[in-house]
């Protein structure tokens, strides 16, 4: 297995939509397994296919501390959300930025799991947060579009010279 390489905001790659997977294969399943362990190891609490440039629906999900309760989530749909949370984000795509995001407090989410089966969870707190989170990747967002441009713009400065520095 292979540790998968994590795109930096502001590679463009970020924004492409993901496509719905049309059969859980074999072939996902490696990129589900090869996703988990990018995970663990960076370490991070979420990751979406698209931050390791594969343009496909699937998001893998670990909020605890142990690293024992691993969830993915294929062609997730959102079927309900009310209430509101604001939370500090951060992202693996956007390293070293924390960030008071407001999101739903409660969401259902319907996905298949690595079997190819189908569930539905419902779900609040932190693990609702990361869902959105993710879901968001796949339709080439980020969590630093809810903020305003200039700060936006200030993130993008700061992560460029990062870049140029660690290249040196
Ligand atoms: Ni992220």
């Amino acid at each position: 297995m292979a540790i998968l390489e994590v795109l930096h905001f502001p590679n463009t790659q970020l924004r492409i939509k993901a496509k719905p997977v049309q059969q859980v294969d074999n072939t996902i399943r490696k990129i589900v397994d090869e996703m988990f362990e990018t995970l663990y190891k960076a370490p991070g609490i979420g990751l979406a296919a698209t931050q390791a440039n594969i343009h496909q629906q699937i998001i893998v999900i670990d909020i605890s501390e142990e690293q024992n309760q691993p969830l993915c989530f294929i062609n997730p749909k959102i079927l309900s959300c009310d209430g509101e949370q604001t939370t500090e984000e951060g992202c693996l795509s956007v390293p070293g930025i924390f960030e008071k995001i407001k999101r739903a407090e409660h969401v259902t989410v319907q996905a298949l799991n690595q079997n190819g089966e189908s569930f539905t969870l419902k779900t609040d707190g932190l693990l609702a947060v990361c869902i959105q989170h993710e879901m968001d990747h796949l339709t080439g967002k980020l969590f630093i579009d809810y903020l305003s441009s200039l700060k936006r713009q200030r993130i993008r400065k700061k992560l460029l010279k990062e870049k140029r520095t660690n290249k040196k």
